[in-house]
């Protein structure tokens, strides 16, 4: 199986968990690669609140690099996203924005967040399939406790179960 990881990372908690991710499908033998978006407006931590977090809150499409992510080839992607007022990012969204070939991909969600992840991993879901992806399920980290072998197990699971047919 081939799976696209794609996330937003803006302290690198998000990234750490696509990267432990990523190495635990390798070591079952199957193939992951990683997509970071990055967010046009380059927040600091300051900005990120003042501006970051009404956008997310809002479900605001943010513009990103990569402006587009190609999934022809791949069984599965992972969308992944930090939590920001309760929501996924502006450039968590604008990852799903940017899928080409999501229709009919089968998708999976991860968040990070401090502990109050709201509806973030709901909205993402949300998100995905309005593209036409099958949403197979989402897991949530916190943040304090990222490699939560729970968690991480739970979420490997749902990514290399075998893709549904039709
Ligand atoms: C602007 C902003 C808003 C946040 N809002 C929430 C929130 O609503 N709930 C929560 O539990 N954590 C919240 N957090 C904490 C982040 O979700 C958490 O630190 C996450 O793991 C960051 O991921 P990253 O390191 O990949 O950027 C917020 C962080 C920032 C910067």
């Amino acid at each position: 199986m081939r799976i696209e990881i794609v996330y937003h990372s803006l302290s690198g908690n998000t990234r750490r968990v696509a990267e432990l991710l990523r190495s635990r499908i390798e070591g079952l033998g199957d193939s992951a690669d990683l997509v970071e978006v990055h967010d046009l407006h380059q927040y600091s931590t300051l900005t990120a609140y003042m501006i970051g977090a009404p956008r997310a809150m809002r479900g605001e499409v943010g513009a990103i690099d990569p402006a587009e992510i190609d999934l022809a080839g791949y069984d599965v992607v992972v969308v992944g996203s930090p939590v920001w007022a309760f929501a996924p990012t502006p450039a968590a969204n604008g990852a799903v924005a940017a899928l080409h070939g999501a229709d009919g991909k089968d998708a999976v969600v991860f968040v990070t967040s401090g502990g109050a992840p709201g509806e973030a991993a709901e909205r993402l879901g949300t998100a995905l399939e309005q593209r036409g992806a099958r949403v197979r399920g989402a897991v949530q980290f916190d943040r304090r406790d990222l490699e939560n072998e729970e968690r991480l197990a739970e979420l490997v699971a749902i990514v290399t179960r075998p893709p549904s047919d039709g």
